[in-house]
């Protein structure tokens, strides 16, 4: 059996990363880059660091308005699916890599299995929400990491085809924390203490691309104090568009986006995660870490409900407010994402319904 793993940007790497070793253990496997990601720190570091094997076909899409983006990928995968026929189309999480895969399976009816499949944060000014629904409408495995996935997908009239297996994020963290710890120096190159510092990291359009937002959340973070920004390449853009750089740089540590390993070891010492990501949430709550989030609407709904996660939107004074107060309960964490064993589950069911 042949199966092609679509990535294209950080978050897909990461939950490819083990899901690929499983599925050489019993298939064939083609991996084909998109080229969403292109710069070394949110691409290559995760291949290296993982251990992913290299792509069989590099698409080179590159950066573009989303319709271009996901009309380009659209165009290149499909070429590549013809000129090499899979079984079966893997696709993860949320990003338009996602999307273009799975239209591009679905168009030429090559079975798709979608990880990561059921989120919803009904919010469908995020892009990554419509990628989720549409994906979802089209795949014939639907791999869900949490009960409440599942159920969101059968409110939408989704029941076939549809697994929980918990998170493949739980494999790739369990497997990783002891090389990271071993191998990260993050922690002594900026005179970090665990527990002393705040870590931040903003990236979604709904924050970056609105001055106001934005404003907001650089003078929370000044008044905080205490926090090392991972600054993806489009938030260092618009914050100097906006001539926040400087300052921001002048109150706190703004840092590179980083590596797996590096940011593994940042988030277990941590006091306190701030971040817009999907995935950072989802890592925070996995270490223990309290997590505020800095959107208006959460993906990953399980987290603030057992209370290590909390909506603070781009609010200056709710962010302050709860970096100083905000304690969850400790004897409220119940394991949400599984403990570990995602990929095995889901590269089993793969076998059972497809055959070896
Ligand atoms: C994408 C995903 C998002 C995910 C994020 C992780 C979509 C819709 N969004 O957002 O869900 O959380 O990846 O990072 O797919 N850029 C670079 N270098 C790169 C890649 C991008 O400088 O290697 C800049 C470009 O200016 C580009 C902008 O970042 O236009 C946005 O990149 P894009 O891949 O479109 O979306 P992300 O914001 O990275």
């Amino acid at each position: 059996m042949r199966v092609a793993s679509i990535v294209g940007a950080r978050p897909n790497f990461v939950k490819l990363a083990p899901l690929s070793k499983e599925l050489r253990r019993h298939c064939e496997e083609i991996i084909i880059h998109t080229g969403q990601h292109y710069d070394y720190a949110l691409d290559r570091i995760f291949f290296s660091e993982l251990g992913i094997p290299e792509p069989d076909y590099h698409l080179h899409v590159g950066s573009g308005t989303h319709g271009y983006q996901t009309g380009e990928m659209l165009k290149r995968i499909e070429e590549t699916l013809i000129s090499a026929p899979p079984d079966l189309v893997l696709v993860f999480g949320d990003t338009n890599t996602t999307l273009a895969g799975a239209l591009a399976a679905a168009k030429l009816r090559i079975p798709l299995a979608h990880v990561e499949s059921g989120l919803r944060s009904f919010d469908r000014r995020m892009p990554e929400e419509i990628n989720r629904i549409l994906v979802d409408h089209c795949s014939d495995l639907l791999f869900c990491p949490t009960e409440t996935a599942v159920r969101h997908l059968a409110r939408e009239g989704i029941t076939e085809g549809v697994h929980l297996t918990g998170d493949v994020m739980v494999d790739v963290l369990r497997g990783s924390v002891h090389l990271a710890i071993g191998k990260s120096r993050i922690l002594e190159e900026q005179h970090l203490a665990a527990r002393g510092y705040y870590l931040a990291t903003v990236h979604r359009a709904e924050n970056t691309d609105n001055i106001e937002n934005l404003n907001n959340i650089v003078a929370a973070f000044c008044e905080i104090g205490d926090v090392v920004f991972l600054c993806h390449p489009r938030t260092e853009r618009r914050l100097k568009e906006y001539g926040l750089w400087d300052r921001l740089n002048a109150c706190i540590t703004v840092l590179p986006p980083a590596g797996f390993f590096d940011m593994i070891c940042l988030e277990r010492n941590a006091k306190m995660i701030l971040t817009d990501s999907g995935g950072v949430q989802k890592e925070a709550y996995i270490f223990k870490v309290p997590c505020i989030t800095l959107r208006d609407s959460t993906e990953w709904s399980e987290t603030l409900e057992e209370g290590w996660n909390v909506l603070a939107g781009a609010d200056r004074d709710a962010i302050i407010s709860l970096a100083e107060g905000f304690q969850p309960d400790e004897g409220s964490h119940t394991e949400l994402f599984g403990r570990g064993d995602a990929s095995a589950r889901i590269v089993e069911i793969i076998r059972s319904t497809f055959g070896d």
